[in-house]
């Protein structure tokens, strides 16, 4: 018998986190290394976000809790936000506001998920899915892509994976750490897929700006509206604004679903932090050019040409994103995750 939990007791420790105490561990020996594990923007909060967070902070009416499922005009501007960005109409009613991206994950699975439901999970994935869906009681069902498919899952793979068990399909495009971008085509299809399957879809779009060159992300249940009833889309303020400590994240999903999730949301922890959320509302709300001009955009331009050709990087050929993997990660850290899909 273990002391915690046999839920607990079955979660891997982060990769990330090792990756990253490794990178800062050599970085603070002196060496020159690339850390390729936190996914965190290289410029500060834009300075009209971190106003609108002083402003809320001196006004005593936010020092007190929000509304559980977030405040109605931060719920307001994702449903604008989404409608501008992917075409995707939501109401207020249909939004969730959770403590960042992966809050929304984990509360994603855990609404879906009863003990021994099935995830299928394209790999190579973010190391944070598989340890979300079994915290849930869920059970991931990898499947692996390779480069020759661009990282991409095909329906035929969907459908030798599919059991009776088989409950959610998690969707990330453009996908992190493969910086897949599915073409509009595929997307339908898998939704489709999904539609004819009675399979849940969450569609994780937190890297939807973080294209480029010719790929451009599509959103599943805009292309597919037949799965809107049965999708949940999970995107957060982290990667686009350079917010990741502020935690705020958000799904997106049919009404009768969120009023459900807003009632452990309340037991839990309340709300996101109030002050938070009057800062994501003023980076949904506010100016966008700085965010196009400044986000990661400009550093994949200016790091990832100089980064491959220093040949620590390797940059998968069907990539749209930003997202590079490193080339030596195979000797540099034997079984690590990564390894199984490097050329
Ligand atoms: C694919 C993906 N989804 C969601 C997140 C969650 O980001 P956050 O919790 O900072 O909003 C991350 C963070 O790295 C991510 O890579």
């Amino acid at each position: 018998m273990t002391r915690t939990s046999a839920r607990l007791a079955a979660i891997a420790p982060s990769a990330t986190l090792a990756v990253d105490s490794k990178a800062k561990a050599m970085k603070a020996a002196g060496e020159n290394v690339i850390g390729f594990g936190a996914g965190e923007p290289d410029f500060p909060t834009p300075q009209h976000i971190v106003d609108a967070a002083i402003a809320a902070c001196a006004d005593p009416k936010n020092h007190k809790y929000s509304p559980a499922g977030g405040l109605l005009e931060l719920k307001q501007a994702i449903c604008d936000k989404t409608l501008r960005d992917s075409g995707f109409a939501a109401e207020p009613a249909n939004v969730l506001v959770t403590c960042g991206g992966k809050h929304a994950v984990y509360t994603a699975f855990a609404a879906l998920c009863d003990p021994g439901d099935e995830v299928l999970c394209p790999a190579p994935y973010w190391t944070t899915y598989p340890e979300a869906i079994t915290l849930a009681g869920g059970v991931p069902v990898i499947i692996d892509t390779d480069a020759k498919s661009g990282f991409q899952v095909t329906i035929d793979q969907l459908d030798a994976a599919k059991t009776d068990k088989t409950k959610v399909l998690l969707f990330v495009s453009p996908d992190n750490p493969s910086g897949a971008v599915y073409p509009a085509e595929a997307v339908k299809a898998i939704g489709d897929w999904a539609v004819a399957n009675g399979v849940w879809v969450i569609t994780d779009e937190i890297y939807e700006h973080l294209t480029y060159g010719a790929h451009e992300f599509s959103s599943m249940p805009v292309l597919c509206p037949d799965i809107a009833e049965q999708c949940i889309i999970v995107n957060g303020v982290a990667k686009t604004y350079a917010m990741t400590g502020w935690r705020v994240g958000y799904m997106a999903a049919p009404a009768d679903f969120v009023e459900k999730l807003t009632e452990p949301r309340h037991t839990l922890s309340i709300n996101t932090c109030t002050v938070s959320q009057f800062a994501a509302l003023a980076a949904l709300t506010g100016p966008q050019q700085e965010i196009e001009a400044r986000g990661l955009r400009s550093p994949w331009r200016d790091h990832a040409p100089h980064a491959q050709r220093d040949r620590r990087c390797y940059l998968p050929r069907a990539a749209g994103s930003v997202l590079l993997l490193p080339r030596h990660v195979r000797s540099a850290w034997p079984g690590n995750p990564l390894s199984r899909w490097h050329d």
